[in-house]
């Protein structure tokens, strides 16, 4: 399983930047105590931050859905993240969170880490993925698209497939419904298809990346309920996250996907992407 950040760099709370060992944060935090708190994490290109209106805007959304006061303009959030990193000369993962704090007044963390990207090799022979046991909590209990610091879930499905990259978890009705950190996609009878919003799933932003950029080259595309059989018999599977862009599967549970080289539309797809969202001025 990867890690999600890489060596941390530094942290911005509430209104600076503060040094590594002056992290002072009140222990009472409800964030730490009961996991009440919401996150983005984001990176960047050789100094540019890739879809900061986006985050921000869901970010936006998960402190709406939580009831934690968030009145940040894009334009001060977008400062303060280029203020993080433009000193900076590798690539970041910046990974944002607002916490409950003691319930009145809601604490802001900006981190900023090394990102890590996946080892060039899962782009070239793929990642090995399971299934959990675990079901995605309903969303009339959790709604999905509430970015949460309450991931105990992930925990417990994580230490029961230690060794696939990332498991897969099907929605309460047993349908096909998205990845511990990923959106998972896959290829059937040349068209590609994902789980709908419906089912249950994060609305990812490299998701939603990569259904425009499969609909500018032609691919049809659907989005719909997906059965578990058909992780066994479609052509191709590949996960997307903004930290990895789109990873090929090459192996679902026992299921071998490809022997040397990730399929076509995968591979058509992970070609186009970099020049797909460089080209395009609303994710800059
Ligand atoms: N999470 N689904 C889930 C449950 C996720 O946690 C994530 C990303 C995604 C992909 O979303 P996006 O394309 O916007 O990165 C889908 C990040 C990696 C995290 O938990 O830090």
């Amino acid at each position: 399983m990867q890690d999600l950040g890489g060596i941390f760099m530094r942290v911005y709370i509430n209104d600076r930047w503060v040094d590594g060992d002056d992290v002072r944060v009140s222990a009472t935090d409800r964030g730490f105590m009961y996991g009440e708190g919401v996150y983005e994490s984001l990176r960047t290109y050789t100094k540019r931050i890739f879809a900061p209106r986006q985050h921000y805007e869901r970010l936006k959304r998960s402190a709406e859905i939580m009831r934690l006061p968030f009145h940040m303009s894009f334009e001060k959030f977008r400062n303060i993240l280029y203020e993080g990193i433009n000193d900076l000369e590798q690539d970041c993962t910046i990974r944002i969170m607002l916490t409950a704090g003691d319930g009145e007044k809601p604490n802001l963390f900006v981190y900023i880490m090394e990102l890590q990207s996946p080892n060039e090799d899962l782009y070239t022979y793929g990642v090995n993925v399971g299934i959990s046991r675990y079901r995605k909590i309903p969303r009339i209990s959790l709604p999905p698209i509430l970015k949460t610091n309450s991931q105990a879930h992930l925990r417990l499905a994580r230490q029961e497939k230690e060794e696939f990259y990332e498991i897969i978890f099907l929605n309460h009705e047993g349908f096909v419904a998205e990845g511990s950190m990923s959106n998972v996609f896959l290829v059937e009878n040349g068209t590609v298809v994902t789980p709908s919003l419906e089912t249950g799933i994060l609305d990812g932003i490299t998701r939603n990346v990569v259904m425009e950029l499969a609909k500018s080259l032609g691919i049809v595309l659907e989005e719909k309920t997906i059965d578990v059989d058909e992780l066994f018999n479609c052509s191709e599977i590949f996960l997307t996250r903004t930290s990895a862009e789109i990873i090929p599967v090459k192996r679902i549970e026992n299921r071998v996907l490809f022997e040397n080289e990730p399929g076509g539309i995968t591979s058509l797809l992970m070609e186009n992407f970099r020049p797909h969202i460089f080209n395009e001025q609303s994710l800059w």
